[in-house]
């Protein structure tokens, strides 16, 4: 008897431990990347195994590891039974390689972009980004780090062993129910995710360790800190290092920012503290923060919420003790240069409930809401006309903060970025330059990086265009077939690699149901009209004779 309850304790004991500690990712580096998104199941909450999504795996994604100026051919494949695209958040490639929502993978599709890394070390992630779906895809788990390296930061005595003294966190609020399922609304989220487990245990390094930090989440901003009694070091914001290291003791991410920051352990082997968020410290209208007028509320808003437990432990033998003083240089692009500025106003419709908009617009996948010159500096002038602050991404590459409610940006966001959360009733200045890429046809995404509201259509979509000829440096085999899945109407077809020397549907049997020659150089548009529901095959031939398909499915 005695035994057995010994027995049973040691049992618990260690079903705890395995259950508690941090899961750290698996890595996929190289030239070709492999992802598989399926279906899977997790236990959130023990012995409650719950429907999830995951990059080859049951949750989450392996975390990819890409060398700057390295060229990358990816290949994903949907096993999904819903559409799907991969976006790389914050890389900065061209349209036809983004993954938004024009670059939809049907069920059992692959899709194989190839580029070159172009972007300055740091913290990047992949999510879904097919209109309509995306939260629900990222709510149940679909969503992976980048960590992107390059010849400047490797040679800063900087943490970087993954895993050991370098931290991936992927931070993300989740409703859960008591069933231990899944909730896909992002209003009533009751638990913190930390590399998809609740409250995990991690065993860091008596030295300089490297967090990662993601905020993942739908909804909610995160306010860090820790009780360690050491200030974080912040090192990078979204898209890369600052110039050097700030000294925090508070932290804020909303939904898509990252950061990078340092904690000196040095000394503290065999003590413990807490990764925390205080939200209790937000101002009004950031959600997570007090409850506001008409805002929904969740049992996380407004509290205080410890996310990780770290334990220290002995140092490692080639542990980094010292903190840089100095990163990189950062140089923002100058406000005189500008050619351009586009001005969003971001708006609720009153009696409407959460019903976003931007410039009184919702998302329409075939308008183009603003369209800037390959090789300009624009500024986005952003007004949030409504009581909720929402976080404003912009695809295409990073930007930078020149004002936040007519001041410069705290230092923390003095960086490279690619979120800017705009609180309520407040305003956002960025620049923006748009080097490298243009697309006569498929736009760039800008939207709220709540991920509700972006379903909803708080999203906007704007072209890069070459005015001298419509054909900038591309990426190899760019072929963009939209909307995707497709209602009897238009089909756009446009082709990156050359003209399009004729276009052939072929219904489930193989059959041609329509034919064209346009021999164009530009984008081709089929009428579908007459069509019935289903799965076709979209297959183009080039001026050169080369052949490509795409699936499409007619609805
Ligand atoms: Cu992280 Cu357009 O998204
Ligand atoms: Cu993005
Ligand atoms: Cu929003």
């Amino acid at each position: 008897m005695k035994d057995q309850v010994a027995l049973l304790l040691l049992l618990s004991g260690l079903g705890l431990q395995a259950q508690n500690s941090l899961y750290i990712p698996p890595v996929l580096t190289g030239t070709t990347i492999g992802l598989t998104v399926d279906e899977g199941t997790h236990e959130f909450y023990p012995g409650m195994p719950a429907p999830t999504i995951g990059y080859n795996g049951d949750l989450l994604g392996p975390t990819l590891f890409l060398a700057a100026g390295s060229q990358v051919q990816f290949t994903v494949q949907n096993d999904l039974a819903d559409t799907t695209t991969v976006h790389w958040h914050g890389l900065h490639v061209a349209p036809q390689n983004d993954g938004g929502p024009h670059s939809a993978i049907l069920p059992g599709g692959t899709w194989s972009p190839s580029f070159t890394i172009m972007d300055k070390a740091g913290t990047y992630w992949y999510h879904p980004h097919p209109h309509g779906k995306t939260m629900e895809q990222v709510l149940k788990g679909a969503a992976g780090m980048i960590i992107v390296g390059d010849a400047e930061e490797a040679m800063l005595p900087l943490p970087r062993t993954y895993g050991v003294d370098d931290i991936p966190l992927v931070l993300q609020f989740k409703g859960i129910d008591a069933q231990g399922q899944l909730i896909m609304n992002d209003e009533v989220d009751n638990e913190v995710l930390v590399n998809g487990s609740i409250l995990p245990d991690a065993e860091l390094p008596a030295q300089v360790v490297r967090l990662r930090l993601l905020n993942g989440s739908s909804m909610r901003t995160f306010r860090l800190g820790t009780t360690a009694g050491v200030p974080m070091q912040m090192i990078a914001s979204d898209a890369g290092l600052l110039d050097a290291p700030l000294s925090l003791n508070r932290l804020d991410l909303s939904p898509g920012e990252r950061a990078e920051v340092l904690l000196d352990l040095s000394g503290m082997n065999g003590t413990s503290f807490q990764l925390m968020s205080y939200g209790n410290e937000l101002p009004q209208g950031v959600m997570g923060g007090p409850p506001g007028m008409m805002l929904p509320a969740a049992p996380v808003d407004n509290t205080t919420l410890t996310l990780l437990n770290v334990n220290v432990i002995a140092p490692t033998p080639d542990a980094v003790t010292i903190v840089p003083s100095q990163l990189t240089t950062n140089v923002a692009w100058d406000e005189a240069d500008a050619s351009q500025t586009i001005n969003l106003s971001l708006m609720s419709l009153p009696m409407m409930g959460n019903n976003w908009f931007i410039n009184s617009l919702k998302y329409d996948m075939m308008r183009i809401d603003e369209t800037v010159q390959l090789g300009s500096t624009v500024v986005w002038n952003i007004s949030n006309n409504s009581m909720m602050a929402h976080p404003i991404h912009i695809h295409g590459g990073h930007f930078y903060i020149l004002e936040k409610d007519g001041a410069p940006p705290p230092p923390q966001e003095a960086g490279r970025k690619d979120v800017v959360l705009v609180e309520a009733m407040r305003t956002a200045k960025v620049i923006m330059k748009y080097e490298d890429f243009s697309d006569p046809v498929v736009p760039y995404m800008y939207h709220c990086h709540i991920l509700s509201h972006e379903d909803d259509g708080m999203m906007g979509q704007f072209l890069v265009e070459d005015g001298t000829n419509g054909m900038s440096e591309q990426e190899e085999g760019g072929l963009v077939v939209f909307p995707n899945p497709v209602e009897a109407g238009e089909l756009t077809i446009a082709s990156q690699a050359g003209s399009i020397r004729f276009v052939r549907i072929l219904d489930p049997l193989g059959k041609v149901v329509r034919e064209r020659n346009p021999n164009a150089a530009g984008p081709v548009q089929l009428d579908l009209e007459g069509f019935s529901p289903g799965p076709y095959l979209v297959q183009i031939t080039g001026a050169d004779g080369g052949q490509v398909a795409r699936p499409i499915l007619i609805q």
